[in-house]
């Protein structure tokens, strides 16, 4: 294994909506590099902000390390810049994971459920990850058949999300916001195709609200023109990441 402190950023293997994925010269690991260009809508609509994509790599960073220190496994590595991320290579599974604490967005569009209804029990559900099918929503049956994953890995997925769930909403509370709802994403690492979280988790990735206000602190700015996403995205970082406006 290649010492962290001598791991290189190589070729681009994967660019997405938000982030940049580049080989280095461990093959266990890759680099997730956190870009300043923020879609919404599947992206139909487009934009960039400053210093969106340093926000959210140290948002992130931050969520993981509470996280593994609260067992759960993740990708997350170590920083090699401020919106570099190393992370272990993994088998991505083909899902977005959706846990709901308090209606909004789709849920309150599709289901009579009124906006900012809080749920007697948080609920979790599973989107098939596809721009070309338009993330359908889908259950474990789906989910086998397509080969996207077993039902046991279903199972487990369901567990960890539960569990990231109550960790992060403690952690949202103690910082002043609440968390109506986020996705996850899971991948399968090592020989023992183990499941950990991977992607990120931050203001792209999640509804974030004042406690007191309500007020959406998150890629709703952007999604329905509420406000400038870069000061809406600092506001999280200085409560979450102070340590990086010293
Ligand atoms: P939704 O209300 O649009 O279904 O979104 C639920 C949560 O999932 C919200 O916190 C935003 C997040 N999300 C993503 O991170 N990526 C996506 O592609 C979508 C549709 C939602
Ligand atoms: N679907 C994502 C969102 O609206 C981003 C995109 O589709 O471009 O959150």
């Amino acid at each position: 294994m290649i010492s962290l402190t001598e791991i290189k950023k190589l070729e681009p293997i994967y660019s997405g909506k938000a982030k940049t994925l580049y080989k280095t010269n461990d093959p266990t690991k890759l680099i997730s590099e956190f870009r300043d260009s923020l879609t919404a809508f599947n992206g139909g609509k487009k934009s960039e902000a400053p210093k969106k994509g340093y926000y959210n790599a140290q948002i992130t960073r931050k969520i993981f390390v509470m996280l593994e220190e609260n067992g759960i496994k993740t990708h997350y590595v170590s920083m090699l810049s401020d919106v570099d991320m190393v992370v272990d290579v993994v088998d991505i599974v083909k899902l977005e994971v959706i846990v709901r604490n308090i209606a909004a967005g789709s849920i309150t569009k599709k289901y009579p459920m009124p906006p900012g209804k809080v749920f007697e029990k948080p609920i979790v559900a599973f989107d098939y990850k596809s721009d070309e099918y338009q993330d359908p929503m889908i259950n474990e049956d789906i989910a086998y058949a397509l080969g996207v994953a077993t039902f046991e890995e279903m199972a487990d997925i369901k567990k960890i999300a539960l569990k990231i769930n109550e960790l992060l909403k403690a952690y949202f509370e103690q910082n002043g916001f609440l968390l109506p709802d986020f996705k996850l994403e899971f991948g399968r690492r090592g020989p023992n195709k183990e499941i950990v979280l991977a992607d990120e988790i931050s203001c792209d990735t999640c509804r974030i609200w004042d406690k007191e206000t309500k007020q959406s602190l998150d890629k709703d700015v952007f999604r329905y023109d509420k406000g400038d996403p870069t000061q809406t995205y600092e506001i999280v970082a200085r409560k979450l990441v102070p340590e990086i406006f010293k």
